[in-house]
Order: structure tokens, then C-alpha cells, then sequence
């Protein structure tokens, strides 16, 4: 059995009982609880492509020098950026349930954005024995010492909602398609113009998310990819002029800082002329927008979001933001839980055709679908959520 740095006393009463219980543990357990006659585990995590499956492809021990059968049960660690949107609030809440639910021992905390706060999060997980961290990064690209320090403790690190970026210390990442995501906002924009606001060319401004987190430049990127050609041909008029990701990025996706710079925006380029469209990255900084405009005594525009927020889902209801895209946090927890199921029993990482290149190596990827929400889709798609669908009334 592989040995694991930090180990505490704590760890050493948690493998004791694993070896009494037959409870499976992390990466290096996992690797020890493959039984010889069950090779096919092994071929399926060699087909995603992770420089890591070399370790879950070494040879297996035998159950009984590995002293462990693979069964549920172990602690696994849930690191968040912050609560500061509905989807981490939720994932807070959900990660609990279904993790215990499914026999876990959670250890669940939120960063606040705050680097360095994750960072000793992450640490004090590894340190309590956690077999699996799943991480929701503040700065994607900031976690690698502490990642790598995980992956030599034989702890499993997976990706939730955001990329980890520059590390090998991770073996996938669960997520909804981050580039589809943004490609989806920026058509709801296009239909809404059409749709409200007669003939073009339209005047419009663009929003991107915190520059911290990987999902926001990707985001934008699928969005530029359908808004660029129509900015080129003329269709649509950048007032501002301000078309970078780094010109249009929301420090730490802080709703404040998009209200101002919305109402500098205005103030500089609309004093006798309408905004017709707003490209948002989320919901909560799709209401500052909105208020922003409001305030300047402008139309209300058409603007896109993300999350379906309930807030938002009522205003797409009423008329007042005019789209944003579902990404239902229960899915996306769910199907971390099976991934963790699969690591802990015994079966590596499920097989995936996805992959992303963080920087050092192809991660696998889960992917989910994000949906777009309009006024005239909110029913159908939030037909099996009930709470989402309660705030649906005239
Ligand atoms: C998530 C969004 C969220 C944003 C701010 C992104 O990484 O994908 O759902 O609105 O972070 O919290």
C-alpha cells in the first residue's frame, strides 16, 4: 500500500477501521482493492487519456494483500470558491446531502475568494483523510502546490464547475459545457434583439466574469465566437468600444463592480442614444445591468445571464432580464457522487471522450448541458423543479 504523507493519528484510527471494515480508501487503496479478475476498470480510466492513469493502471495487489474490499463509505472533502451565487449556495447544501446520503463523511467548506483561505482548506482535508477533494477553485491556476501535495498523498482531486489549471494534481473535472455556455447567452441576446428590439444595427456592450476563474474567458470566448462576426459586418455596435475579455471582466464576479462600470458605460456613451443589448455572464451581475440601466432612465434592454438564479427566473418571468441559462447544480453534484462511487469502489475514473489541457495535462472531462431559459421555454425547462417552477406565476 502506497504511504501517504500527513498522516495523522486520525488517519491511521480511519485506514485501521477501513482494514477492519473492509471500507475502500483513496487513489492508493483504490489501486490495492482491484482484484486480479477485474481487469476492465483498469482498460476503461486507460482510455481518458490522464498522464495519472499510469497509477491506477499499475498492477493490482490482491484483495487479500491489500487487506480491503471495495465498498462505499470514506471522507470526501468539498472545497468552494465562495457562497456569493445561488449554484455554490446550493452545491453547499446538495454536496452534503448526496455525499451522506451515498455514505460519505463530508467535509464541506467555501473560500470566500480568497486564495490563500482555499489553499489551508484544501491542506486541513488532506490532513483529516480525505480519499477524494472535490474543488470548485478560486483562481484556477493558483491551487498547484497544494494539488500536487494531495495527488502524493494518494487523495483523488476532481474539478467541480471550474477548470485546475497548470497541476497534474488532478484526474477530471465535472462541469457544464463552459464554451457552449457562453455561445448559448450570446444567441438568447441575438433572438431577444430580433425578437424586442425592431431592426438592427443594435447597440450593445459586453460583460465578462471574474478573470480569476477559468470558466469566465471561456465563457466569453463561446459567446465572441457567435457576437464577433455580427460586431464585424456592423449588425451589432460596441459603444463603448470595449471588446477585450480584459476590458469587459468583473473582478471576482462582484456585482457592484459590473453596476459601476455599467453606469460609466452609460453615463460615457448613451447620454442621448439606447442600449439595446447587454451580454452577461451570470445572473446576479445580468441585475446589476439592469438596475444600472433602470437608473439611467434607458429602456430596459435585452440582457443574458446564467444559473437561473430564482431572483432571475422571475424577472425572465416578468419581462425584465430577458434570458439565462439553467445549469442545475443537483445534476452536476450527482454525477460528481457517481465519480466518486467509481474511485472509491475500486474503478477508476468512468471513461470519457472529453478532455481539457489544463496547462500540464489533458484532464478528463464530464460534461453536462447547460440550457437556455426564456420566457417562453421556463415552463418546459424547469417542468421538474418544482421550487423554480413555483416562482412561474402571473
Ligand atoms: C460558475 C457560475 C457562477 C460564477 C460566479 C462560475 O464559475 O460557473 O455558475 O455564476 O462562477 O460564482
Amino acid at each position: 500500500m502506497k504511504a501517504k504523507k500527513a498522516l495523522s493519528l486520525f488517519m491511521t484510527a480511519v485506514l485501521a477501521a477501513a482494514m477492519l471494515t473492509g471500507c475502500g480508501g483513496g487513489r492508493g487503496t483504490e489501486e490495492t482493492s482491484q482484484t486480479t479478475d477485474t481487469p476492465a476498470a483498469v482498460e476503461e480510466t486507460a482510455e481518458t487519456g490522464n498522464t495519472q492513469d499510469t497509477e491506477t493502471a499499475e498492477p493490482a495487489e490482491t484483495e487479500e494483500e491489500a487487506g480491503t474490499a471495495s465498498s462505499g463509505g470514506g471522507i470526501v472533502g468539498v472545497a468552494l470558491p465562495w457562497l456569493g451565487t445561488q449554484n455554490w449556495a446550493e452545491a453547499e447544501v446538495m454536496f452534503k446531502e448526496q455525499l451522506e446520503a451515498a455514505g460519505y463523511e463530508a467535509i464541506i467548506q467555501a473560500a470566500d475568494q480568497k486564495v490563500p483561505q482555499q489553499q489551508q482548506q484544501i491542506e486541513s482535508m488532506i490532513e483529516n483523510g480525505a480519499q477524494v477533494i472535490v474543488v470548485g477553485p478560486v483562481d484556477g491556476s493558483q491551487l498547484g502546490s497544494v494539488l500536487e501535495k494531495a495527488k502524493d498523498a494518494g487523495v483523488y482531486v476532481i474539478g467541480y464547475d471550474r477548470l485546475l489549471e497548470n497541476t497534474s494534481g488532478v484526474d477530471g473535472i465535472v462541469q457544464f459545457g463552459r464554451v457552449k455556455t457562453g455561445e448559448l447567452q450570446a444567441q438568447a441576446l441575438l433572438q431577444g434583439l430580433e425578437e424586442l428590439k425592431g431592426e438592427a444595427p443594435y447597440n450593445i456592450e459586453l460583460f465578462g466574469g471574474g478573470p480569476a476563474d477559468p470558466n469566465a474567458p471561456n465563457f466569453f470566448t463561446g459567446a465572441m465566437s457567435v457576437l464577433q462576426p455580427l460586431i464585424d459586418d456592423g449588425t451589432l455596435v460596441v459603444v463603448s468600444g470595449q471588446t477585450d475579455f480584459t476590458q469587459c471582466a468583473t473582478v471576482d464576479w462582484d456585482n457592484s463592480k459590473a453596476q459601476s462600470r455599467m453606469d460609466a458605460i452609460l453615463a460615457g456613451n448613451y447620454s442621448d442614444i439606447e442600449i439595446d443589448g447587454v451580454l452577461s455572464p451570470n445572473d446576479g451581475i445580468a441585475r446589476a445591468i439592469i438596475t444600472s440601466c433602470e437608473n439611467a432612465g434607458q429602456p430596459i434592454p435585452v440582457v443574458s445571464g446564467l444559473d437561473a438564479e430564482n431572483e432571475s427566473v422571475e424577472w425572465v418571468w416578468s419581462g425584465r432580464q430577458y434570458s439565462t441559462v439553467a445549469k442545475p447544480t443537483n445534476a452536476l453534484v450527482a454525477e460528481t457522487v457517481s465519480i466518486i462511487d467509481s474511485l472509491l469502489s475500486g474503478n477508476g475514473m468512468p471513461a470519457t471522450e472529453v478532455t481539457a489541457n489544463n496547462g500540464v495535462i489533458d484532464v478528463p472531462v464530464y460534461e453536462l448541458p447547460p440550457v437556455v431559459v426564456t420566457k417562453d421555454n421556463a415552463k418546459e425547462v424547469f417542468a421538474d423543479d418544482p421550487d423554480r417552477l413555483a416562482l412561474l406565476t402571473d
